[in-house]
This record gives structure tokens, sequence and C-alpha cells, in this order.
């Protein structure tokens, strides 16, 4: 980083006068910022009063200001707001001028609306990739006047992972609340910025997911996820049904995750999967909307979906609240089970002071429904690049026919296969594509200065495909996973990210959804629709991805 940019950097950080260019913080919150904006408005209105006193005549000042009355109060105030953002950006500007970043579309848009075009086109992250070869591997772009960080360099990464004191998740996570509905809440367990209620948390609900406990449950998670493959495939016509394989395997968990953790008398929520997709899938489709223009905002206030998707998660919630209070009599009457994760989260819960108790329980089995979801979306995603892969099916296929599922270490010994597929997929189509972190200080990172509350980027579809990392970036070779991951770039691949706050259900997460593919290939073919036969296509405008284009399947029976 140069002298003159550092120099200006650190006397910025240590700046708090509230009319000094750096106090106008990006990250203020919208009511500071409101204030700030009177008192510009007014300042400017005063002033230009006392430049028209001193330099014509105070009667004149006078005499010009009643005679404007309010209107010109508010056309002083605008134009005292207009001039005072011209500066802040300048400075802004200024302050990063010798920090490598793509050009600025326009003074005051930045790159915004670049990004924009490029993100209607589904070619945000090609756009970023460009960018990084451009200018480096970490620089900074525009929203507005807001300065934004992206990074693809592993070191940097690795720094904003591990480095929790300094890197902290982002207050915004947008599975909060959908209109001000309670989807996730404030400090589930994914949703938590950080510090201690984490770490509590996490101390307690880690043992569930770790691959000795998995190990010890095996046997349960395989006969859910057969028991659910066969309740899904009872509305299938082999041959003819063409199966929405979104909906089909996000199905197929919510049955899991319910009858796994949830069922009070062996039914209870399993018995709901369909309705608990069907919400599930409606909170994913309209929570990143909420994120869209003033204009999508207030489409979503009239559209009929988004009324019943709130509704639906009220539904869940209640559900929950039922679920919470036959689990915490059981847990008081029987002692803790460690297979039962309501009992973990009871535990996880139970010294922390926040505000009501019950719904912040509430929070962490919403998270649990919904991290469920990034499974069925990874198979959709698995089956709909499979069965335009000839050469790859066959070989997997052979292997799953072979394999031994009577145990955790029978099914990784004899599906190494399947599980070099999984790691392809998700580094080809990672489910979850981006990671955000905010700064809790200023800091230096790769050259580039970041304030207190920066925001800085990565993407796993840049990382995952960046050539300087992979061999033939862009295609689809299960084979180079053969040595497992020995051979890759430390922080390069990051599907479930890394670090402590690496995907709490990473384990569970490839155990069931080998399982899963094993009984889906086990006693069946699978194609595509006619004439879909070479359609595949992905949605990246959301955080999680989904297949938007064939992911549509039939079912054959073995012998055809
Ligand atoms: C293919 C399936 C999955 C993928 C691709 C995935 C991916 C991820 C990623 C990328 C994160 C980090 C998010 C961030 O830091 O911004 C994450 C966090 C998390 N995931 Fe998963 N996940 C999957 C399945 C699951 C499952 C099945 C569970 C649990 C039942 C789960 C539980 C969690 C939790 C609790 C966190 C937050 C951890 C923390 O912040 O300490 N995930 N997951």
């Amino acid at each position: 980083m140069s002298e003159k940019v550092d120099k200006g950097a650190r006397k910025g950080a240590g700046n708090k006068s509230l009319f000094s260019l750096r106090s106008i913080n990006p990250a203020l919150p919208r009511n500071k910022k409101f204030v700030q904006t009177v008192l510009y408005g007014s300042g400017s209105c005063l002033s230009l009063g006392v430049a028209l006193s001193v330099g014509i005549s105070p009667a004149f000042a006078m005499d010009l200001l009643v005679r404007m009355g309010l209107f010109g109060v508010v056309f002083f105030t605008c134009l005292g707001y207009f001039f005072h953002k011209v500066v802040q950006i300048y400075g802004e500007h200024r302050k990063y001028e010798n920090h490598p970043g793509p050009t600025r579309e326009n003074f005051f848009s930045g790159n915004y609306y670049t990004m924009r075009r490029a993100q209607s086109k589904q070619e945000l992250f090609v756009l970023l990739g460009q960018w990084c070869d451009e200018c480096g591997d970490t620089f900074v772009f525009w929203r507005y006047e807001l300065p934004k960080f992206f990074t693809s360099s592993p070191d940097v990464i690795r720094s904003m992972l591990t480095d929790i004191s300094m890197f902290k998740k982002h207050e915004k996570i947008p599975n909060r609340t959908l209109f001000g509905q309670r989807i996730t809440g404030t400090s589930s367990f994914l949703t938590v910025v950080g510090g201690h209620t984490w770490a509590a948390k996490r101390k307690v609900m880690s043992p569930y997911f770790t691959k000795i406990h998995l190990a010890e449950m095996f046997d349960v998670c395989r006969d859910y996820i057969e028991r659910g493959m066969e309740k899904q495939m009872e509305s299938v016509k082999l041959g003819e049904t063409e199966v929405d394989t979104v909906h089909f395997y996000g199905e197929l968990f919510q049955f899991f995750i319910g009858a796994l953790g949830f069922d009070l008398d062996g039914d209870y929520v399993s018995k709901h999967a369909h309705e608990h997709n069907r919400i599930m899938q409606l909170i994913l489709k309209w929570i990143p909307l909420q994120f869209g223009t003033y204009k999508q905002l207030l489409e979503m206030r009239f559209d009929p979906e988004v009324n019943e998707t709130i509704k639906g998660i009220d539904m869940f919630r209640r559900r929950g609240l039922h679920i919470l209070e036959y689990k915490q009599k059981e847990l008081e009457e029987k002692g803790e089970n460690p297979h039962d994760i309501v009992h973990h989260i009871l535990r996880a819960n139970k010294n922390l002071s926040q505000g009501d108790p019950t719904e912040f329980l509430m929070d962490d089995i919403m998270t649990i429904f919904l991290v469920i979801d990034n499974m069925g979306k990874t198979l959709s995603t698995v089956f709909t690049r499979l069965m335009r892969e000839p050469v790859i099916y066959a070989k997997l296929v052979e292997e799953i026919r072979k394999a031994d599922v009577s145990s955790l270490q029978n099914m990784d010994k004899t599906m190494r296969y399947t599980e070099m597929v999984l790691l392809e997929i998700l580094r080809l189509h990672p489910t979850l594509m981006r990671g955000i972190r905010i700064t809790t200080r200023p800091t230096t990172v790769d050259g580039v200065y970041l304030p207190s509350e920066s925001m800085i980027f990565f993407g796993q579809l840049v990382l995952h495909q960046h050539p300087k990392y992979w061999k033939n970036p862009t295609e689809f070779i299960p084979e180079r996973w053969e040595s497992g991951s020995k051979d890759i770039v430390p922080f390069t691949y990051l599907p479930f990210v890394a670090g402590p706050r690496v995907c709490m259900g990473k384990h569970m997460a490839m155990l069931t959804m080998k399982l899963s593919i094993y009984y889906t290939l086990k006693n069946h073919n699978i194609r595509p629709p006619a004439g879909q036969e070479k359609e595949m296509a992905w949605d990246y405008r959301f955080t999680i991805v989904r297949p938007n284009k064939g992911f549509h399947t039939v079912f054959e029976p073995l012998a055809a």
C-alpha cells in the first residue's frame, strides 16, 4: 500500500469528529445518517444566510430567506445535502485512489449498475472473475459511494475465516426475518454474529455433528433416508412422471430431519414434509428479494404468495413451539439423550442471557429446517448434471450397485467415486456461492486498507474455477479428487467454508447425500425428460444456488 494512502487511512481511522469526512461511516445506522443529513442541510442553510449577510447585507439576506420561506429551507437543505454528498464521495474516492479496483461507471453510482446488469444476466461472478484478472486478488469496488472489497486471495480468505476477532459475520444475514416475521432471528447458531453466544452454542451443538457420533447414528439415518425415498417414490410413475428434483429432494430432507430430529410420537413432524418443503422453498425464494430494488419491495408487498409465506413461517414456528414443550418435558423426565438434536438445542440455549428464551430456541429449530434444504438443492444439482454425463453416470451406477451401506465405514469405503462426484459438484456448483465478513477494526489485507465495519466478499464460484488453482477449471472431472484434497491449495475450495465457523452439518450433509444417491440409483435409472437432454442451467441470483433448467428427472425401472 502506498505511504500516502496508508497515512490518510490511519489518520481517518482515529478521527471521530461528526463533521469530518471520516465520520460519514457507511455502516452507521439509518437514524444516525438521517440526523447527519438534517445537520448538513441546516448547516448549509445557515452558512448561506451568513454568507449573504456578510457579502451583501443582513437585510437583503433576511428578506430573501423570508420570501423563499419553507421552499427555501427545503431547497437549501437538498442543495446542502447534495454538496455534502459530492464532497463525501470525492473524499472516499481519494482515499482509495491508489488501490486496485475496476473503473467506476460514474461518480455517484460507482460500479453498482455494472454489477446489477451482470447480476440480471446471471454473470456477476464472471464479472468479479474478470475484475480479479484485471485488478489483482483483492480490490475495491463501489456500491454508490460505499467502498466494498472482494478477494480471491487464499491468504486473505484464511484470515477472514480464521481470525474471528478481526472478521465477524454480517449482521444482516438475510434469513432472519421476512417483512418483520421472524424466521431464524438474530442469534441462532447460523445467524449469530459472533462472541460468547456463538462460542457457547457451537460448543454444545458440535458433538452432535461429529463423524464419530454420526457413525453411531448411521443405521437410523440410513433407515430414514430409505423410508423417505420410498415415500417420495409413491407418487412417481416410473417412466412417466417428470419429477421436479428441487422439491423431491427438498421434501425428502424435510422428512429426514423431521423423523431424525423432531418427531415426538413417530410422525408428528415428518408427516408434514410436503407442506414444510413448500414453505421452505417459498421462504428461500422471497427472502433475497427483500434486498432488491424499491420496486421489487413494493411488488412483494402486494404479492399474495408473500403473505402465504409469512403465514407459513408463523405456522412453522408454532409447530416448533409444540416440539419444544414436549422435548423440554421429556428432557426433565428421562434425562438427556445424546442422539436427540432438540436436547442439544435446549442445552445450548440454557445459560444464555437473551430476551424471550422460547423465541431464541425457536430460531435454532427454524435454522435446522432451513439449512437442511442445502442438501436438497445440492442433490438436485447432482442429478441435473449426472443425467447429462453418461460416462460418469455409468461409473457411478456401477459403484452404487455394488456398494455396502451396512455401516458408515463400509459406505465410505465402497462409495469412493460417489464422494468424488459430490466434491466435484460442490466445486463447480457450490450451493452457497459467496461469503461475506465484516471487519471489527481497521486493518490492512493484501495491501488494501479496510476501515472498521468494512464489508469484504469472497466468491466460491470465482475461487473454485480459478485457473491459478485448478487444471481445466470449468470441466466436470470427479477423478481430480482421486487422492482426496491433498493437492488442493488451502482456502481455495470452500463449499462448506472453513475455520471455526465451518458448516456444522458438513459430515451429516455428505453422509445423507451419499445415502440419497444410493437409494435413488440402486433401484432405478434416471434420465432427463424427452427434449430436455441438453438443457442445464443454474440460478445464481440468490445466495442459495439452484438449478433452473434441466432439473426434471424421469425414473426408469432397472431393466430399462
Ligand atoms: C450440502 C449441504 C450444505 C452446504 C453446502 C452447507 C454450507 C454451509 C456454509 C457455506 C456455511 C457457512 C456460511 C457462512 O459462514 O457464511 C454453513 C454454515 C452452517 N451450516 Fe451448513 N451447509 C450444508 C448443510 C448443512 C446441514 C445439513 C446442517 C445441519 C443440519 C448445516 C448447519 C450449518 C450451521 C449450523 C452453520 C453455521 C455454523 C456457524 O456459523 O458456526 N449445514 N453451511
